[in-house]
């Protein structure tokens, strides 16, 4: 058997049937993986990936080995790893795995370390981890790597930050930035799933709930029209005020988080920043409030001050710790303050994750031919890929558009017509 630390290998025929029946769900990656079996686009190339280990990962996982690359699967959060999937890829389909969930601290980066003795011609992130210790521990590393890829908003942020301070030493294709990325996975996909995560922690009634919602980004948006569909009453927060018209024009109550806290019954951070729950907002929360993230990282509430404020604590329910405050007022975190969605669910639906993932293997596939060109700096997916993946996807839906005639493309090029 390949290279391995998963938690059971005994779970791998479990998660085969799931990464099947994902696999039912993403007919662009399906249609990309016949593609890349013909055409071989990554042979001998080496693929280092830290990702959510899910069953949709586990088909992108399969695509890159079709078309040729040798692939390391690591985590990229220890609360998001799903063991059996992890197992099925080791076993069934012969791909070194290093995630268990639940893992702690020195194991995940030991994982990430395992990944990288891979020697890596392409990073694969989310979140930015493996680039960060390639630039800070690993440094040895860089003499192979083409260039990388970014899944996520905070890792894009990272990246863009180490590009403008001149650190950044190999190029990375944003793979958030793609419309067919973040138009429909943070949206729909956070939107739904994060939901799910929170009805499968604490199976709440949603209906009549004050729901407060840190961040009206991509990923706030979608959660806040799921949670109003579930019939709760929503409220933002932001801190942008352009977002903040938004929020109100869509027809959200938008209050500062210092008012939010008297009134939510169930709080949730997507907002990619740090702190932005905290000491003054436990102080003022209901008995009984709700409190999780689907950010990225675990830095959105501020569960050090949390457990500073409580006189005692315990696990409720799987993914749910109760905190008691000293005026005996209960607060509930979910899944240890991480992705929730991922933490207490599947994380997004295979149907999203298609798009995502089409994004990351054509990516790859941009990288392999032209990579060695590319400054070290952050890369828009090329257009013309973003727009390839919108079309094969409606198609796939069975849905058909409009074209433009001749003459409405001379018309929309043109400057003379008026009125
Ligand atoms: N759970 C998941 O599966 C999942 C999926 C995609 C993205 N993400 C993560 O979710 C986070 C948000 O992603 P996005 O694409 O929506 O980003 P975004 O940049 O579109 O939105 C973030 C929003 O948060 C707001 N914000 C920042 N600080 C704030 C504060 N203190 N209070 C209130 N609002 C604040 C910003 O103004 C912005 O509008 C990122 O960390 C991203 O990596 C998670």
């Amino acid at each position: 058997m390949v290279r391995h630390d998963v938690k059971n290998i005994a779970l791998a025929d479990k998660g085969r049937l799931r990464m099947e029946w994902a696999s039912r769900y993403m007919p662009v990656l399906n249609s990309i993986k016949k593609r890349f079996a013909k055409e071989r686009p990554h042979k001998g190339i080496r693929i280092a990936a830290c990702l959510h280990v899910t069953t949709e990962t586990g088909n992108l996982m399969e695509t890159l080995k079709i078309g040729g690359a040798d692939v390391r699967l690591t985590a990229s959060n220890p609360l998001s790893t799903q063991d059996d999937l992890a197992a099925a890829l080791v076993k069934h389909y012969g791909i070194p795995v290093f995630a268990i969930k639940g893992e702690d601290h020195a194991t995940y980066y030991k994982h990430i370390h395992s990944a990288l003795d891979h020697k890596p011609h392409i990073t694969m992130d989310d979140g930015a981890d493996l680039v960060n210790i390639i630039h800070t521990k690993r440094t040895e590393r860089l003499a192979d790597i083409i260039a990388g890829t970014e899944e996520t908003t905070t890792g894009v942020i990272r990246l863009k930050a180490m590009a403008r301070h001149g650190v950044l030493r190999y190029p990375i294709i944003a793979v958030n930035d793609a419309k067919t990325k973040h138009l429909f996975d943070n949206r729909y996909g956070t939107g739904q799933s994060t939901l799910d995560g929170i009805l499968r922690a604490t199976n709440v009634l949603l209906a009549g709930l004050n729901f407060v919602i840190a961040g009206y980004g991509w990923c706030g948006r979608g959660l806040a029209m799921r949670a109003q569909g579930a019939g709760a009453r929503v409220v933002v927060t932001e801190v942008d005020p352009l977002k903040g018209i938004e929020a109100v024009m869509d027809g959200y109550d938008v209050l500062p988080m210092a008012e939010a806290a008297r009134i939510g019954d169930v709080f949730v951070t997507v907002t990619g920043n740090k702190t932005v729950i905290g000491r003054p907002h436990f102080l003022k929360m209901k008995d009984g409030a709700i409190v999780a993230n689907s950010g990225h990282f675990n830095v959105e509430i501020d569960i050090p001050a949390l457990e500073e404020m409580a006189k005692s604590k315990r696990r409720i329910r799987e993914f749910v710790d109760e905190y008691v405050l000293r005026d005996g007022r209960r607060i509930h975190l979910l899944g240890e303050g991480r992705l929730i969605n991922l933490a207490a669910a599947e994380g997004h639906p295979a149907m999203v994750m298609d798009m995502s993932f089409a994004n990351q293997s054509l990516s790859v596939v941009h990288i392999v031919k032209h990579g060695r060109k590319l400054e070290k700096a952050v890369y828009p997916v090329p257009p013309a890929i973003d727009a390839e993946i919108a079309r094969m996807k409606l198609a796939t839906m069975g849905i058909k558009i409009d074209r433009l005639t001749a003459d409405q493309k001379k018309y929309l090029a043109a400057w003379q017509e008026g009125t």
